[in-house]
């Protein structure tokens, strides 16, 4: 696993809490990751969640994923953990707007660390965010504790992909996107076995390129001026940040970075 050091919880909090949290929701819209509803879609179905049920979202940002599972799926209830202040207030404002709070309540902790009780959720789940998350293993072995046996754990999250990083693309990655490391498929699939789970789905889901490509567009073609305003008007900050995005398009599209999707059963 490729891995970068200077980088932990204080600084993911501080990305989330700041500007760049505002230029990656403009960009990308409540729900922060790649594919957006198409990609929450496209994992519950293949994760089966059921109508009725009751899950956990470890890293749920503003708990947009939260509210697509409960208004789509019919999911009675959601708790949703994340470690920065700032997106639980505006999580909590988004889903009292939308008449939610009674099926979707927040916990302001670290997802390795969350305290909810044992056993207690019919489905884990998480999109495009325990790269974020520096112990993976303890992470994975957190999610195996809260579901039920007979439970899913189902998630999206950015991979090195099968033509592996260079020693500088990892770091200039890791670095731009504040992941103290980043893991693979093979990694993924070994850390789910280790804590119990049954394996079911471990696969590209093909989008990281194109949506990169669509993300450039909207801030050199339509969003410019709102992006720039989420930047205070820093226009070397602008360059930047859409270097940056080139980088990742480019290593999509060379088979270096991808989003891949994963469905585990707790045995
Ligand atoms: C890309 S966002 C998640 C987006 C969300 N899943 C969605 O689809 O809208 C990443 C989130 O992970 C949270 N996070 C990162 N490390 C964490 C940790 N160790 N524990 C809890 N939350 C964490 C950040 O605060 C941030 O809100």
């Amino acid at each position: 696993m490729k891995s970068i050091s200077g980088v932990g919880l204080a600084e993911v909090v501080s990305v989330y809490s700041g500007t760049q949290g505002d230029f990656m929701q403009l960009v990308f819209g409540q729900q922060l990751h790649i594919g957006g509803m198409k990609a929450s879609i496209d994992l519950a179905d293949r994760a089966r969640i059921a109508a009725d049920s009751s899950g956990v979202d470890l890293c749920c940002c503003n708990g947009a994923g939260m509210r697509f599972l409960v208004r789509s799926r019919n999911v009675a209830s959601m708790t949703g953990v994340d470690v920065t202040e700032a997106v639980i207030e505006r999580g909590r404002r988004f889903t009292q707007e939308e008449g939610l709070e009674d099926r979707v309540r927040f916990v302001h902790a670290d997802a390795c660390d969350s305290a909810l009780p044992s056993a207690s959720a019919d489905f884990v789940w998480s999109e495009d965010a325990w790269c974020y998350v520096p112990d993976k293993p303890k992470l994975i072995a957190e999610a195996a504790r809260i579901v039920r046996r007979g439970g899913v754990i189902a998630f999206t999250d950015w991979v090195e992909g099968p033509a592996g990083l260079s020693g500088a693309e990892a770091q200039r990655l890791l670095a731009m996107m504040t992941f103290a490391n980043i893991e693979d498929v093979g990694g993924y699939v070994g850390l789910l076995s280790a804590s119990g789970c049954d394996v079911r789905i471990a696969e590209d889901t093909g989008r990281f390129a194109s949506h990169f490509e669509l993300y450039l567009k909207m801030i050199e073609m339509q969003l410019t001026y709102d992006v720039l305003r989420t930047l205070a008007f820093r226009d070397e900050l602008l360059a930047t940040l859409v270097e940056g995005f080139r980088f990742l398009g480019e290593m999509a599209r060379a088979g270096k970075v991808a989003q891949a999707r994963f469905v585990a059963r707790r045995v």
